[in-house]
């Protein structure tokens, strides 16, 4: 019948707008992908564990950070880059990477993953996160200094020892100011980016790890709508068959004056 149908879409339409509904004051933008297969990551090598970079695994799956940003540049047209080590992956399992920010920071971001392979065989990769790292470093002694304060592992989260081989990526983010003000200030240096970087495994490789909360809630609500959407359409099919009914005695008679006039003519 076409009326339920139309009501099932209805509240197919609550249901999703119900789930994006959420997130309303702040951006994001995400890469989605699968996790590589296991490569042996050099622990004991010094170049290695020595880059500084913030991790996220599936168990640290959450960074608070301030992004340096950028406006585009010819040599930068996508802004700034930050990198970031994501470890313990589950290979072949699809993940999201996602970023959040405050809308009233306007910012582009463009989010990458590399292998470690990938990164290690390529120049410009690798060049960047080699830039990245020395500038990580050489600041590092003033983000003690802040980490001790914050009492939140800021640089070097504790971390047992990367053994033999394990599912890793390099994260790359690219920041560049999306924003025209009169302030001269702000035109000329670009403000970090206060930021949240989320890793969210998808479970069966379908669905966000992190949507399962709104399901649940939203399930219950979802069958309700489905009952009442049920009976409105019953009711519904039961007044438009009456007044097809109705309509088609009225139509006949329609037609056949407007023959008789057409005859008269
Ligand atoms: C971010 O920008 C500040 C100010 O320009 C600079 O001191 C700092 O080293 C930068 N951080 C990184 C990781 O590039
Ligand atoms: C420009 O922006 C900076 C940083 O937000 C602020 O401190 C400053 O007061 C602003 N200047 C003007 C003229 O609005």
């Amino acid at each position: 019948m076409y009326i339920p149908r139309q009501l099932a879409l209805a509240a197919h339409l609550l249901t999703t707008s119900l789930l994006y509904a959420q997130p309303a004051a702040a951006n994001v933008e995400k890469t989605i992908f699968v996790a590589p297969p296991r490569e042996p990551v050099p622990a004991e090598s010094p170049d290695f564990d020595d880059l500084g970079l913030e991790r996220l695994s599936p168990e640290e799956f959450k960074l608070r950070v301030n992004l340096n940003a950028s406006f585009p540049t010819q040599q930068l047209p996508h802004g700034t880059e930050s990198w970031f080590f994501l470890e313990d992956l589950n290979p072949g399992q699809r993940y999201e990477v996602r970023v959040c920010w405050l809308a009233t920071q306007p910012t582009a971001f463009t989010l990458d993953t590399y292998s470690l392979s990938e990164t290690l065989s390529n120049q410009e990769l690798l060049s960047s996160l080699a830039k990245f790292s020395e500038t990580l470093l050489t600041s590092a002694p003033s983000k003690s200094l802040l980490k001790a304060s914050n009492d939140k592992d800021y640089l070097y989260p504790p971390k047992t020892p990367a053994s033999e081989t394990e599912s890793v990526l390099f994260l790359r983010i690219l920041a560049a100011a999306d924003y025209y003000t009169s302030n001269s200030t702000l035109m000329e240096s670009v403000q970090p980016v206060k930021a949240d970087i989320i890793l969210d495994p998808f479970l069966l490789n379908v669905f966000p790890r992190s949507l399962v909360p709104t399901v649940i809630y939203v399930l219950p609500v979802a069958v309700v709508v489905y009952f009442i959407a049920t009976y409105i359409a019953k009711t519904l099919s039961v007044a438009v068959t009456a007044a097809i009914d109705c309509q088609d005695g009225d139509g006949g008679s329609k037609v056949k004056n407007q023959k008789e006039v057409k005859k008269d003519r």
